[in-house]
């Protein structure tokens, strides 16, 4: 184990000035929230509807996981165990994927950052930070029926309770001083997500709308 996780890198590669200076004007939302609390559902209809380009970190990492490597499989252990794969690795995966969609106008990035430490670092690497970071606030109860109603189909590995345990773990361990720093910063714009899907839409709209 040791000697395999040595391989999935713990800090990201900085980013060239140039490469940097052509993340300077895109609008950069992430969308943040616990697992089940709705954010890869509404990230998927605001890219529709605002013509943004939708990164899911999750789904990114899953298309990782799926490769026949050793690193593949490291990528699905962690997943499947509900802990977070190591910063450097999803730092350099969300760059990559920034810089090959660099003419987008927006960027949705669901699930990032889910630590301080990402939030800092996406800062330090990126040279700016987020223009918004939107929050999904859902209770317990509501995040696990839905993901347990979701593993009946049986689409998603991590899906079934004790993987969905330790991913509220995981996220409750960490997501206060992801929000305190962003609160801080007055770019945290909270949203229920207890309620109907098209009613959180129409919440999400009037925030993407101020920013055009
Ligand atoms: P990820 O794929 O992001 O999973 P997650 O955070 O656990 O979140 P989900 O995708 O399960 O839920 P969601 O909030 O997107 O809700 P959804 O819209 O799908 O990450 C997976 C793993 O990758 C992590 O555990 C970690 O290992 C790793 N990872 C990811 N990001 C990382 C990072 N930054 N650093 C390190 N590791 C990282 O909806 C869920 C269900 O609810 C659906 O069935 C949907 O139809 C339903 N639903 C949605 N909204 C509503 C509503 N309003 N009413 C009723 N039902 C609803």
């Amino acid at each position: 184990m040791g000697l395999c996780q040595a391989r999935l890198p713990k800090t990201a590669k900085p980013l060239k000035p140039e490469l940097q200076e052509k993340l300077k004007s895109p609008i950069i939302i992430f969308v943040i929230g616990g697992p089940g609390s709705g954010k890869g559902t509404q990230c998927e209809r605001l890219a529709a509807k605002y013509k943004f380009q939708h990164l899911g970190i999750g789904n990114l990492l899953r298309a990782e996981a799926g490769q026949p490597t050793g690193q593949g499989r490291q990528i699905k252990d962690i997943m499947l165990k509900g802990a977070l794969v190591p910063s450097g690795f999803v730092l350099d995966l969300l760059n990559d994927s920034l810089l090959k969609r660099e003419e987008a106008k927006g960027f949705l990035i669901d699930g990032f950052p889910r630590e301080l430490h990402q939030a800092k670092e996406f800062e330090c690497v990126v040279g700016r930070p987020p223009t918004l970071v939107i929050v999904f606030d859902c209770s317990t109860e509501t995040m696990i029926q839905r993901l347990l109603l979701r593993g009946q189909t049986g689409n998603r590995a991590d899906d079934h309770e004790a993987s969905i345990r330790q991913r509220l773990e995981t996220h409750y361990s960490l997501c206060e001083p992801v929000l305190a720093y962003y609160q801080h910063q007055n770019l945290l714009r909270n949203i229920l997500g207890e309620e109907p899907e098209d009613a959180i839409f129409t919440k999400c709209c009037s925030i993407i709308d101020g920013l055009l």
